[in-house]
């Protein structure tokens, strides 16, 4: 298994690019199934997730290719099965995003129920909810939800909590159903948008996306299309979180900086400089950080996908931070391996106490999920010696080339295998 092997210390600078968003590319991968013409895509990261949703998409038959200039060209003419694997579910729970693309296609979806998770419980009830207040008739069985609908109806759904997948399953559900389909307490991440400027490229009728109420006009059928993903807001985020704790001056290209409000308002907090311009982002940090409390939130609120690369951060800051996590109750799973580097963190149920110190100490730790990983990276960037990070597959689930970016910049970071 490979690791990550980081000695700490080292001051960052230069540029770095900022890949395509994996929580936008996967979601508008899964909507080319509601087509069948072509449906290409360029800025798709090239990363594990990506790799295991053309996966599921091969598997059911669509054609799937990635073009010389790196775009992917998706194209589900010919789609043989409707049936989404345990065998891929259980690596990624995004898979779930091609039940309402298949139901709505096909009439008939089945897909493994993902199961547990490392960070939480993370059901899929309001995807479930949704599609059965448009008509179709769910069962569970041997572990899959199996969907069947004749063709969705257009109704009003009113999700009991804010959910990102939830919404785009019911999204692109709708796009195809009959009738208008009203989404109430939808999910305003940047990603839910993305997908919707996708599908109204493919013909679809979305409007609202990127508020909590987004209306579909459903269609009787959708065209290929042209798309380019969006930045990678968390990708993003990561690497400003790098520079906060290692310092340093670092321009981001290709980014979107409005989409990153949150996190900037807090690293401003934290006296991080920061400038913006269109689709850059300039970050300088020549001093100890002030801690910052936060408490994550759906958009535009501050992001669960941020929270261990923050209280990385923290844990090498001036003073005292209360970090409370309310999107997922098992996502501190970060905390016992900083702890390992010297970082003085006590947990009360959904909340973290950061004492921040005045340096941590390299040692080996290990990856327990994507965003964890990258928040042991960030520690290990500040840590005094060698980090070693194990498991760093987590890590490559969701950033791509996170080490050459690292390195460019100055940190001394390389894969060695085992
Ligand atoms: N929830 C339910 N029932 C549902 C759906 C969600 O109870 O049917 C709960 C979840 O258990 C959680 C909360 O609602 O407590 C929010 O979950 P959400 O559905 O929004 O999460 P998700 O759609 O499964 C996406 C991202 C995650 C990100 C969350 C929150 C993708 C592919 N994944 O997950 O990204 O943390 O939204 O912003 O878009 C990551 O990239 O590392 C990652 C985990």
């Amino acid at each position: 298994m490979d690791k990550l092997r980081i000695e700490g210390g080292r001051r960052l600078a230069g540029e770095v690019a900022v890949s395509g968003a994996k929580n936008a590319a996967l979601p508008i991968l899964a909507a080319a199934l509601l087509t069948r013409e072509a449906v290409r895509l360029a800025g798709v990261p090239r990363l594990r997730d990506v790799d295991t949703m053309l996966r599921l998409l091969r598997t059911l038959g669509a054609r799937v290719e990635r073009e010389a200039d790196g775009a992917i060209r998706v194209e589900a003419a010919a789609v043989g099965s409707v049936e989404a694997p345990y065998e891929l579910v259980r690596t990624m729970r995004a898979s779930i995003l091609v039940l309402g693309p298949l139901l709505a296609r096909f009439g008939e979806a089945r897909v493994s129920l993902p199961g547990g998770c490392a960070i939480g419980q993370r059901p899929v009830d309001q995807h479930i909810k949704g599609l059965q207040a448009m008509g179709a008739e769910i069962d569970i069985e041997h572990g899959y939800v199996v969907a069947r609908a004749e063709r969705l109806l257009g109704t009003r759904i009113v999700t009991d909590m804010v959910t990102v997948t939830g919404t785009e399953n019911l999204m692109m559900a709708a796009a195809l159903a009959s009738g208008q389909t009203v989404i109430e307490n939808a999910a305003r991440e940047p990603e839910v948008l993305d997908l919707a400027d996708a599908l109204n490229a493919m013909g679809a009728r979305v409007y609202g996306a990127g508020t909590d109420r987004i209306v579909i006009d459903g269609v009787e059928s959708l065209h290929g299309a042209d798309h380019v993903v969006m930045p990678d807001r968390i990708e993003a985020g990561t690497f400003l979180c790098s520079v906060a704790a290692a310092g340093g001056d670092v321009t981001l290209t290709g980014v979107r900086p409005n989409t990153l409000d949150a996190t900037v308002d807090k690293l401003r907090e934290a006296g991080m400089r920061i400038e913006a311009g269109a689709d850059w982002m300039r970050a300088r940090m020549d001093r100890r950080p002030s801690a910052v409390s936060v408490r994550t939130a759906p958009f535009p609120g501050f992001a669960t996908d941020m929270q261990a690369q923050f209280m990385a951060v923290n844990a090498v800051a001036e003073g005292t931070a209360v970090i409370t996590e309310t999107i997922f109750e098992n996502r501190f799973m970060h905390v016992l391996e900083l702890q390992r580097l010297g970082a003085d963190i006590d947990i009360d149920g959904h909340t973290a106490i950061v004492r921040g110190v005045t340096s941590l100490s390299g040692a080996a730790v290990m990856a327990t999920d994507l965003r964890a990983s990258a928040g042991l990276v960030v520690a290990a960037l500040v840590a005094e010696g060698v980090t070693l990070v194990d498991r760093i597959y987590h890590l490559d689930r969701g950033y791509e080339r996170m080490e050459h970016k690292l390195a460019a910049l100055g940190a001394a970071i390389e894969r060695i295998g085992s």
